[in-house]
Formats: C-alpha cells, sequence, structure tokens
C-alpha cells in the first residue's frame, strides 16, 4: 500500500506528540531511537537559542520548544518537504516558539547566536556532509555553548566524537543505548570563531556526456559529488531527446541530467527541480557557467533549476520528456507517485525515462499507469526504463 503521509505519536519530554511526515524523509513513521535518545539529554533553560540542525519533519525541535518557556528554537533544513513537513508539526503542536527555516548556510544567523545545538546527522550523505554542517555550526555558537550530536557506534560515531573535538571543543558520551552514542561538546573559547576554510567540501566533476564537455561544481551533501554516477551516465547514453522538446530533469542533483538534455534539446525548454536547496544551488550554478542562463522560452527561461517536490514548481506544465535518476533507496511511496504526476505532466506521446537498479514493482506500476513499459537500456547494474504517454 502507498501512503502519501504517515501520521503517529510520540512521548518525548513527558508530552505525547502528534506528527506527519512522508515517504523521503528521515524515520517517515515513527520517531526514531536516536531522536528520543538526543531529546532526552538536552535540558534547555528559558531564554536559551536552540538549533535543530537537519530538522526533518521536526521531532527534535518540537520537543524542545516547549520543554521551558521563553526559547527561541531554529528549526534548519535544506530539504523543502522536510521543511513543509516542519512547519505543519510545529502548528499542530502549538510550538508557538518554534522557526522553521529552510537553509543550508547558517549564513543567516549571527556569530555566538546560539547556545544549543542539536544534530541528528543525515548519515547516509556521508561523512564529509556531517563534517560540514559541524564546521558550520561552530561560528554560530556562543562560547560555552553545548553541541549535542547522535550517532551509532558502528556508523561514524567515534569519527563525529573526533570532530566535535577537533571544531567545537572538548567532546564526551553522556549517554550509550542500542548502539547509539549522545555526546556533549562545549564550544571551547581557545577554538578561533571561525577556523575553518569550507571551499574544501566544493568539488569539481569533469565528464565528457554525448560527445561533449561538461565542468560540474558541486559540494558535500549533493548526490553523486566526486564523479557521474553510473546510473545517470545510462540515463544520459540512453536517452532520446530532439531539439524542440521541453523536459523536465526530477531530482536533478547538481545537474548532470538537465544540463545534458538542455544541449540536446537546443531550443526547448528544461526545467531541473530538486527538493533540496543545496542541490538547487549548485545546478543553478552549472546553468550559469555552461552559459544556458540567458535565453527564454514562450516568456520563462529556457533552461532553470527550482526548487521543488517532484513537479509541485510547475503547476500545469506539460512536457515531451520526463527525466529521473530517482533516489537510491526510495520506496513504492516516493517512486509510484513520481510515475503518476509524470503521466499528468507529460504530452501526448511524451515519454518518461527512470533509471533504477531494482525495478520489478517500478516496471509493473509503469505498466499500469501508461499502459506500456519497456527497458531502453540495461548495463547488469542498472536499467532504464522507459513509458509513452498514449492517452
Ligand atoms: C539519485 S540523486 C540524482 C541526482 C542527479 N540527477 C544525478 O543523476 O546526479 C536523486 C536526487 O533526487 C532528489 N529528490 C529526492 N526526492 C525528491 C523529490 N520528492 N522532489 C525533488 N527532488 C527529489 C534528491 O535531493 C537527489 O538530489
Amino acid at each position: 500500500m502507498v501512503k502519501s503521509s504517515y501520521e503517529f505519536t510520540s512521548k518525548m519530554k513527558r508530552r505525547e506528540r502528534t506528527f506527519r511526515a512522508a515517504g523521503g524523509l528521515f524515520s517517515k513513521d515513527k520517531v526514531a531511537k536516536s531522536t528520543s535518545l538526543l531529546v532526552d539529554q538536552i535540558n534547555p533553560t528559558p531564554g536559551d537559542r536552540i538549533l535543530d540542525y537537519g530538522c526533518g519533519y521536526g521531532a527534535v525541535g518540537v520537543a524542545l520548544a516547549d520543554a521551558v518557556p521563553d526559547l527561541d528554537v531554529q528549526m534548519v533544513d535544506s530539504d523543502i518537504r522536510a521543511v513543509r513537513f516542519s512547519q505543519g508539526n510545529v502548528k499542530a503542536n502549538n510550538a508557538s516558539d518554534a522557526h522553521v527555516v529552510l537553509d543550508h548556510t547558517l549564513d543567516r544567523f549571527r556569530n555566538g547566536y546560539f547556545n544549543i545545538v542539536a544534530l541528528n546527522p543525515p548519515v547516509e550523505e556521508g561523512t564529509e556532509t556531517i563534517f560540514e554542517m559541524i564546521e558550520r555550526a561552530q561560528s554560530k555558537m556562543r562560547h560555552g555553548g553545548q553541541f549535542f550530536l547522535v550517532a551509532k557506534v558502528r556508523r561514524g560515531a567515534k569519527s563525529y566524537m573526533r570532530k566535535l573535538g577537533e571544531i567545537i571543543g572538548p567532546a564526551k558520551v553522556v549517554k550509550r543505548s542500542g548502539g547509539y552514542w549522545v555526546m556533549r561538546s562545549e564550544r571551547s573559547s581557545v577554538c578561533p570563531p571561525e577556523a575553518v576554510d569550507l571551499s574544501r567540501y566544493e568539488h569539481t566533476v569533469e565528464a565528457v556526456l554525448r560527445g561533449r564537455k561538461y565542468r560540474f561544481r558541486t559540494r558535500a551533501g549533493i548526490f553523486s559529488r566526486k564523479d557521474i554516477d553510473q546510473g545517470t551516465r545510462l540515463l544520459i547514453e540512453t536517452i532520446d531527446v530532439r531539439p524542440r522538446h521541453s523536459i523536465i530533469d526530477v531530482g536533478c542533483g547538481y545537474g548532470p541530467i538537465g544540463m545534458v538534455a538542455a544541449h540536446l534539446a537546443s531550443v526547448g525548454r528544461v526545467v531541473m527541480v530538486d527538493c533540496n536547496a543545496r542541490a538547487v544551488e549548485y545546478a543553478s550554478q552549472n546553468i550559469q557557467s555552461h552559459h544556458l542562463n540567458h535565453a527564454r522560452k514562450n516568456g520563462k527561461p529556457r533552461v532553470e533549476a527550482v526548487l521543488g517536490d517532484r513537479f509541485d514548481a510547475v503547476p500545469g506544465e506539460r512536457f515531451d520528456r520526463v527525466l529521473s535518476n530517482p533516489p537510491f533507496h526510495a520506496g513504492n511511496d516516493v517512486l509510484f507517485p513520481l510515475v503518476d504526476e509524470a503521466h499528468g505532466h507529460l504530452r501526448i506521446h511524451g515519454r518518461l525515462y527512470l533509471v533504477l537498479m531494482r525495478y520489478a514493482g517500478v516496471k509493473r506500476h509503469m505498466q499500469k499507469v501508461f499502459g506500456n513499459v519497456s527497458v531502453a537500456a540495461d548495463d547488469g547494474k542498472y536499467v532504464v526504463l522507459t513509458s509513452e504517454r498514449t492517452f
């Protein structure tokens, strides 16, 4: 059964709270053990300024916001879906001291703003992303402020602890439970306020795709930051795109698929969409650096990168091609709606192309929705599936 959202309750800080979340968000159908362990260790006092860093659907921020009066809880995430669910959960739980912001830099906060930072890190995005988050948070913390981080011992806890010790100040484990460590580090006055050069989290990917050379800028936290992913490359080599086509790349990352599409559809329109603000920023930079940002088509940019959840940034717009390398571990509650909405956003005779590793369920669903599906390419690891809109 594919569900568009989940509702569940959890008792934290002695109060029962109700949350809503959806496929694609961390721990979409229950408050994770790591989350409640983290919340339990944080005991704010009135007047505290708290950063819930990478807030997801907002369990930490909501639970802390009314633990004591007069808090300023800033819940920050780079994913538009997380921000929307957090806003809903803040409202539903009357967490009036909590504020939700879409952000991936923390630049909006002045140095020394927070005295508590809570991080349940996005481990699936890799160590580099989490190190960058720790470094970004450092200068935003007051001297003597406390940084709380929860992680599994088998999934990097020791390396995060070392990084906290290096960047924030002395760190110790304050709770061990079920393979998790909650650690706390106090911002030391001997750490310089801006000790870090964040440019080392930026990367360049160079590639020849469909006979053309590309140089993409990308960053920790964006999919396949060191090279073009094998599935992405297979999709790019397979797609049939004509000069006048109008195309959407759903889940564009830093933009390799959309950028190649923009060259193949040399007088068409290309929209690249991602739910992550960091990905959209880099896709936009890459559009500019490849000089694709100037032309317009029917009153809209010919090539653009926009923030959105699947197709919600392009209401009513129809395309000749929907292209996607969807998130790796996406379940059917992410993939099936993508197929359904793709059908609605294609012109008659338009085509959907999806690249996947495990695909049996999606293939059946494409057959059901479109009435046809075929394997356009198969390299033994990845498969490109395609369906044509015929009705
Ligand atoms: C496997 S990566 C592909 C990135 C890029 N197209 C490439 O091939 O290198 C999937 C991307 O989809 C984005 N994503 C996941 N769910 C999304 C959604 N509901 N709407 C828009 N983008 C989404 C992720 O942020 C991620 O950048």
